[in-house]
């Protein structure tokens, strides 16, 4: 799809079919989001597939909405803080920032591919590492069902370029 088009087209999906998701399709995306760039090149992350059959329970104390585990997959990324980038002037780690660049490639190459995804911070991180078995190190920073939307796009509510936009200064 034409990059302004799929912007446009993309949405929080928070309704759900449960119809399998092609290991292709899925791979595709997966790719495209391991394609995405990251600071020093440092690939501070890692993808975990989750597969919703079974494990709807356990999902549920990680973010408690129904649709969450309404599509067959649930994709979750978390950022390697070890592995990642920091700036010297300051000391800042650059992981979340990697972290969100990939994922938001994986929302926007399913949305390609007309697949429905929600980015998804408000989950709680304790039940988040008990559940994927998170190593000390390792930081859950965002969830997203994967899966072929049951509802339909609204108009967006964006703030105006010109609140949004500066030029030359603040
Ligand atoms: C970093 C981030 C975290 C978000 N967390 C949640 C969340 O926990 N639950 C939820 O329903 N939506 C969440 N959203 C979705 C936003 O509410 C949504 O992107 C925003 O309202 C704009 O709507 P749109 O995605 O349909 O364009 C999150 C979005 C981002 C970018």
């Amino acid at each position: 799809m034409d990059f302004e088009k799929l912007a446009a087209a993309r949405y929080s999906v928070r309704a759900y079919k449960n119809d399998p998701v092609p290991d292709e399709i899925l791979n595709r995306i997966l790719d495209a989001a391991r394609n995405a760039p990251t600071a020093g090149n440092k690939q501070p992350f890692r993808i975990i597939v989750i597969r919703t059959a079974g494990r709807q329970e356990e999902l549920g104390r990680v973010y408690g909405r129904e649709w969450f585990t309404q599509a067959p997959l649930v994709i979750a990324i978390c950022a390697v803080t070890d592995e990642a980038w920091v700036r010297k002037f300051d000391d800042k780690c650059y992981s979340f920032v990697d972290a969100a660049i990939v994922f938001d490639h994986l929302i926007l190459a399913a949305a390609d591919l007309g697949l429905g995804t929600c980015w998804i911070a408000a989950f709680d991180p304790a039940a988040a590492r008990e559940v994927l078995v998170l190593p000390e190190g390792v930081e859950p920073v965002a969830f997203t069902p994967l899966g072929y939307a049951a509802d339909e796009l609204k108009p967006k509510q964006r703030k105006e370029q010109a609140v949004l936009i500066k030029y030359e200064h603040w």
